[in-house]
């Protein structure tokens, strides 16, 4: 049987940040004097924090020099880090503890594959490092989603063949990464948006031993 890894994305995955990193950009966009919408956040999940910007800015018409932009980005993170230091292990998403469990008991190697720069404090405050193997986060690539960079120092990093990994996704820039790296795509979340998956679910409280069981054994 051949060596199977498993790599998980963070945001949208295992904790919904996504509402921390939404109101942290709606303060800043209210700051430059326009509004941000909860439907236009969803065009930044999985996207990097510097993209992130430059949509925002296009969002609100805005043109930045290079010195309001850092600044801008530092701003947003503060911000952004102000949430997340409050987080804890109730926000992980349910039975994300049960899968990394059910993969761990198996000696199944694990990574993380997120485009965030806050990976790593994230998974300490809600207490799901030890779980991991690798980590491979913003810091780590050069190329974002829809790239398969991240996805590929994962898998080489847990020893694994890209084709006998599994990739669980919920941006379509994440499923589209983990595609183009040959890898099994999971979709968390809508089947409609996520339809570039090779399987959908809504999270993982649908997702059987069984179903993990081949995925194990595929
Ligand atoms: C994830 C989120 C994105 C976020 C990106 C960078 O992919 O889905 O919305 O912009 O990470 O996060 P960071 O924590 O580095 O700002
Ligand atoms: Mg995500």
């Amino acid at each position: 049987m051949e060596k199977v890894g498993f790599i998980f994305d963070l945001d949208g995955v295992i904790v919904d940040t996504a509402k921390y990193h939404y109101l942290a950009w709606r303060k800043l966009a209210n700051e430059l004097g326009f509004e941000f919408t909860k439907e236009q956040n969803e065009l930044f999940k999985g996207v990097s924090r510097k993209k992130c910007l430059e949509i925002l800015l296009d969002i609100g018409n805005f043109t930045a020099t290079q010195n309001q932009f850092d600044k801008w980005m530092v701003e947003k993170n503060v911000d952004y880090l102000a949430y997340i230091e409050k987080m804890n292990s109730s926000e992980i998403l349910p039975d994300v503890v049960r899968v990394l469990k059910y993969l761990k008991n198996k000696n199944i190697p694990i990574a993380l594959g997120s485009a965030s720069k806050n990976a790593r404090p994230i998974l300490e405050k809600v207490d799901l490092l030890l779980y991991f193997d690798s980590i491979v986060d913003g810091n780590s690539v050069t190329k974002a989603k829809p790239d398969p960079e991240v996805f590929l120092i994962a898998a080489n990093n847990l020893g694994v063949a890209p084709n006998s990994c599994v990739v669980f996704e919920d941006a379509v820039a994440g499923i589209q990464a983990a595609n183009k790296a040959k890898m099994l795509s999971i979709a968390i979340g809508d089947a409609e948006i996520l339809n570039e998956a090779d399987y959908n679910f809504n999270d993982f409280t649908e997702m059987n031993d069984d179903f993990l069981e081949s995925l194990i054994n595929k």
